[in-house]
């Protein structure tokens, strides 16, 4: 029984010791863009969707709740987030470069119909996350209109590139 004990003791000294490590992520926003949500004004529904699905990844505006700052969750999800927001970041919207902003919005589009975003680890601990058959042609549609819109408004491109 003794070395139960101090067994214990060890696992739960490593993990006091492990919540001094820094996970690398400030979770205060470093704002410097512009907001996708600002900027296309989407409906309202759309708008729901992609703050209650996407912006904890893909933005600087990320909800941080009390167990993802408790290592290691909070290292695994800062890694996510790291990740997302280098991909696509919704508070820095490449509104001077409409050609990306379009390319963008194609893959938007794509990931959330072929079901690959949001994250399904995500999904599971977020109600907000998991999108109907419905939802999912929502926002597909809202992305791929969008796509749409700056193809029209970018003479040399044609809407089908
Ligand atoms: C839990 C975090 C998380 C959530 C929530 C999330 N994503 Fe992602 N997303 C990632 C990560 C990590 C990557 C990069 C790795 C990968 O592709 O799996 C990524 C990649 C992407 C890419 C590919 C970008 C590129 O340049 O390759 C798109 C598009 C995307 N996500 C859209 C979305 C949309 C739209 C939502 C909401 C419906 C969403 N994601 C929700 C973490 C997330």
């Amino acid at each position: 029984m003794k070395f139960v004990k101090v067994f214990l003791i060890i696992v739960g000294l490593i993990f006091v010791i492990m919540q001094f490590i820094p996970m690398g992520l400030s979770s205060t926003p470093a704002n410097s863009g512009v907001d996708l949500i600002a900027v296309t004004q989407p409906p309202v529904p759309v708008a729901a969707m992609l703050r209650g699905a996407c912006y904890d990844c893909h933005s600087q505006e990320t909800r941080w709740p009390w167990y993802s700052r408790v290592a290691p969750v909070s290292w695994w999800l800062a890694d996510h987030i790291k990740e997302g927001r280098k991909r696509l970041d919704f508070s820095d919207w490449p509104v001077a470069d409409p050609k990306r902003a379009k390319k963008k919005l194609g893959q938007i589009a794509d990931s959330v119909q072929e079901e690959e975003m949001p994250l399904a680890s995500y999904a599971w601990m977020h109600a907000s996350a998991r999108f109907s058959a419905a939802d999912r042609k929502l926002l597909t549609d809202w992305a791929a209109a969008e796509a749409e819109k700056l193809a029209a408004s970018m003479p040399h491109e044609t809407a089908s590139e």
